[in-house]
């Protein structure tokens, strides 16, 4: 079975509709005919200062939100990454082989050091995407599901692999990037011209999985609407309404056309209503999931303690055979 491996941080109380539908919900659809990898990304998360506390729980509920969502840790490893040493380890190598200029050009650390001023953004966040190459490259993975925005990254991370392989032998595969393109960016509800983000975003323009499902409704019942009131698919003229249908399809099923048609005639009030009760009826069992495996710590520790095994079992012989054509001398 193809592999795949795909990884989120624990930097939300909450997953939200951008990380469900842009990714999550394709690692639940692999899952069943491929070997999955999927893990929380703890060190990518102090690139940025975190909260040691909050860091922790986070990627508890983050475990509880993957298995909720229906990660069935029987096909899948699911992991925490700083349990697995070798992502460090290799991530070092593939520094090593990494230009400065090719690391500068990476758009996610200008966004992100322009925020703080760059003299003030971690070296860490500068490797960033070095992380997270050796992240993938560990597992050999043929897929890697994930929202647009890591397209960047997944692109870096063949170039790694292609150089490490020619000036070495060949020992990485190159993954490909698995990017569904109805959801692949899921917009603000405020600003929907920018992604839904939970570090650039307002609360009012997220839409979190774990919050209060009335909540969620009254931000959808709130979301900016474009001039006009005609209900049609246009991401130029009209990304808010584009958005809302492409949520409303993403979880109904439902093809975009067939909704333009439903709507037609209707005004925005119409289908917020509708796609508002739809998350309703999606994010309450979910929470209710989510909070009930939160309650059951020795569960949740005994799946991710499995998932460490069977990752850190394949990431070990990687890392070996990395070493090793790398020169360096193995222990006796
Ligand atoms: P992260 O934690 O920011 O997001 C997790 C996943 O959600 C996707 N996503 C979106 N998709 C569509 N629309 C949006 N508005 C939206 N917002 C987020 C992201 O593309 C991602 O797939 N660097 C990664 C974590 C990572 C990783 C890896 C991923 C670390 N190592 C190795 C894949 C493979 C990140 O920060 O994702």
């Amino acid at each position: 079975r193809p592999r795949v491996l795909s990884g989120i941080q624990p930097t939300a109380d909450s997953f939200h509709f951008g990380n469900y539908l842009g990714a999550l919900r394709q690692w639940v659809d692999l899952q069943r005919d491929h070997q999955p990898f999927f893990f929380i990304a703890d060190l990518h998360a102090i690139t940025v200062e975190q909260d040691p506390k909050l860091l922790r729980e986070r990627t508890l509920r983050a475990a509880a939100q993957l298995l909720a969502m229906g990660i069935d840790p029987a096909r899948s490893s699911i992991f925490v990454q700083s349990q697995v040493p070798e992502h460090a380890q290799l991530a070092w190598v593939l520094n090593c082989l990494t230009g400065f200029g090719e690391a500068r050009r990476m758009t996610q650390f200008k966004d992100k050091s322009a925020k703080q001023g760059e003299g003030a953004a971690s070296v860490g966040l500068f490797t960033y995407p070095i992380l997270q190459a050796a992240d993938i490259l560990l597992y050999r993975p043929h897929f890697v599901p994930v929202g647009e925005d890591q397209r960047q990254h997944l692109e870096l991370t063949r170039d790694l692999a292609q150089r490490f392989n020619s000036r070495y032998k060949k020992t990485f595969r190159l993954p490909e990037p698995y990017i569904l393109k109805s959801t692949a960016k899921i917009a603000d509800l405020q600003e929907p011209t920018a992604k839904m983000s939970k570090s650039a975003s307002s609360p009012s323009g997220i839409i979190e999985m774990l919050d209060d499902p009335k909540v969620s409704a009254k931000k959808i019942r709130s979301a900016v609407t474009d001039s006009g009131s005609e209900i049609r698919f246009d991401v130029e003229e009209k990304p808010g309404v584009s958005n809302l249908l492409t949520i409303y399809s993403a979880l109904s099923g439902e093809p975009i056309a067939a909704l333009e048609e439903q709507y037609a005639g209707k005004g925005y009030g119409a289908i917020k209503g509708d796609l508002a009760d739809l998350v309703v009826t999606f994010v309450t069992p979910f929470r209710e999931r989510t909070l009930e495996l939160l309650d059951d710590q020795a569960y949740l520790s005994a799946v991710l303690q499995q998932g460490r095994e069977t990752a850190g079992a394949v990431a070990e012989a990687t890392l070996r055979d990395v070493y090793q054509r790398a020169g360096f001398v193995a222990p006796t």
